[in-house]
């Protein structure tokens, strides 16, 4: 049986009462919080910077799992450890010097996540993966909550599961959207590691019991 992580995406959450919900996360199970920055650039929505992590940071028992969703990423690898990430993911998309990218967060003593777009394929990570902390395969269009799950993924992680197998066994692999119990257990059978879920466990009856059921799928 593959680890079994659960990180719970604050995208979803009440802003208007967002203390109280990253208090429940750190009542449940949860293993990270999965905070969504977009810059309305590389994807086409904006969500919340900096000073919103401060705060999440401030609040939470739990190590943040911030997803850059952003363009030109570089320039904010320094403040988002200021504010708290203890991972950090870039997109492949957005950095043409990944390699650069990866070591400089590794240099401020995160942990170096890169994400994978629905169309970007595994093999591109061939020359990076041993560098890794883990990968994150998207399996919806990032800039969304609620979006449906995009089957091929499981291919994605199910190729992935082997690179790393053969090159860097420690990385982990992180997915992201549409992420449900019957997705996420199939997602668990092809090798994933930690499942990111925002609506499915924000809008649930009793999201702490959402969270144990992930757990134990
Ligand atoms: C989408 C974000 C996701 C989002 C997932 O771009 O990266 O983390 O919160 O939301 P659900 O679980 O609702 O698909
Ligand atoms: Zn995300």
């Amino acid at each position: 049986m593959t680890t079994r992580f659960v990180a719970p995406s604050i995208l979803s959450a009440d802003f208007s009462k967002l203390g109280e919900d990253i208090e429940m996360i750190n009542q449940s199970e949860a293993d990270y919080i999965h905070c969504d920055v977009m810059d309305g650039v590389f994807v086409p929505n904006i969500s919340f910077g900096i000073p919103v992590i401060e705060k999440v940071a401030e609040m939470a028992t739990k190590p943040l799992d911030v997803h850059l969703m952003i363009s030109n990423p570089d320039q904010f690898i320094v403040p988002f450890r200021k504010a708290g990430a203890s991972i950090l993911t870039v997109h492949y998309e957005t950095c043409p010097h990944l390699n650069r990218t990866v070591q400089s967060i590794k240099n401020e003593g995160m942990k170096a996540s890169v994400c994978l777009n629905p169309h970007t394929p595994v093999h591109l990570l061939d020359d990076i993966i041993v560098d890794l902390d883990m990968v994150l395969v998207m399996s919806v269009n990032p800039g969304f909550g609620g979006q449906s799950f995009i089957k091929n993924s499981y291919k994605k992680i199910r190729l992935l599961k082997e690179m790393i197998a053969s090159k860097n066994p420690k990385c982990l692999i992180e997915v992201d959207g549409g992420v449900n119990f019957e997705t996420g257990a199939n997602l668990y059978d092809a090798g994933a590691d930690v499942l990111v879920s925002g609506s499915f466990i924000f809008k649930s009856d009793d999201p702490i019991a959402t969270i144990r059921k992930f757990k134990n799928l």
